[in-house]
């Protein structure tokens, strides 16, 4: 096969994580995170993404335990390395598990997840994951020794950080960061790794993803809920003005 046909159609998984905080804002129970995931599977997502934080800020348990029994595509539970998380997942039992780094503090996920420093206890932490058919991804930076050691660990995933290249401005810098994401996914699927991408991806700057044929999926979250936001607002003004009219 050569790398023109590898990856023909391209899959997006959408993270509903601020339906969520949407529906956090009031706790009353809407927007509903399990509603979003329905209709973004009839829209065409090919699985949906959500982040068990530590500190539950958006998605409870109770959304993950139902988003596990609604979805019919895949579940990718976003996940810190803990102990609580792992059990979670060997309980929940998601199609695919994707480990990231997790500070209380951040706003959102920052960068790829340290994979040299937590080497020690990879392999330990993925395998019982592996063993009840859960597939292991790690979100990292497209660098060649992140990806071996993953690799080595035994995920079977990989999910390139994008955030670097979502936030150039610069032609150059954009191209700089595009071969790095390219040359990185090649590297990965040679070692036999499924090559994901997702952070801070959208419609301004998605389109060269076209052009990666090693990439087999894009995960994509904020844009896609802040964008439904503003494109969804002229109907929902018209609706109440339609059932205030006398
Ligand atoms: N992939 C991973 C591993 C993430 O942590 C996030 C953010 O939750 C995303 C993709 C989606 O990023 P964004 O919300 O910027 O599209």
């Amino acid at each position: 096969m050569n790398n023109e046909d590898a990856t023909p159609n391209m899959r997006l998984a959408v993270n509903i994580d601020h339906i969520a905080t949407l529906r956090n804002a009031r706790n009353e129970g809407h927007p509903d995170p399990v509603e979003a995931a329905l209709l973004a599977e009839r829209s065409g997502a090919a699985g949906i993404v959500c982040h068990l934080r530590e500190d539950r800020r958006h998605i409870k348990d109770n959304d993950l335990a139902r988003l596990r029994e609604a979805i019919t595509t895949k579940l990718d539970l976003e996940m810190a390395m803990t102990d609580e998380m792992q059990r979670v997942a060997l309980s929940v039992k998601p199609e695919l598990v994707t480990l990231v780094p997790e500070k209380r503090e951040e706003l959102t996920t920052e960068g790829g997840f340290a994979i040299q420093k937590y080497f020690s206890h990879l392999a330990g932490f993925i395998k019982p994951l592996r063993d009840k058919e859960i597939g292991v991804s790690i979100f990292i930076e497209p660098e060649e020794e992140s990806i071996a050691l993953a690799a080595e660990a035994g995920a079977n995933i990989v999910e390139f950080h994008t955030g670097t290249y979502s936030l150039r401005t610069g032609e150059s810098e954009i191209a700089f960061e595009l071969e790095r994401i390219r040359s990185a996914a090649r590297i990965a699927r040679e070692a036999g790794l499924t090559v994901v991408a997702g952070h801070g991806l959208s419609v301004l700057n998605i389109a060269p993803f076209r052009e990666l044929h090693d990439i087999e999926e894009v995960s994509i979250g904020h844009a896609i809920i802040s964008r439904a936001v503003l494109i969804g607002l002229p109907t929902a003004i018209r609706e109440i003005i339609d059932l205030i009219r006398r």
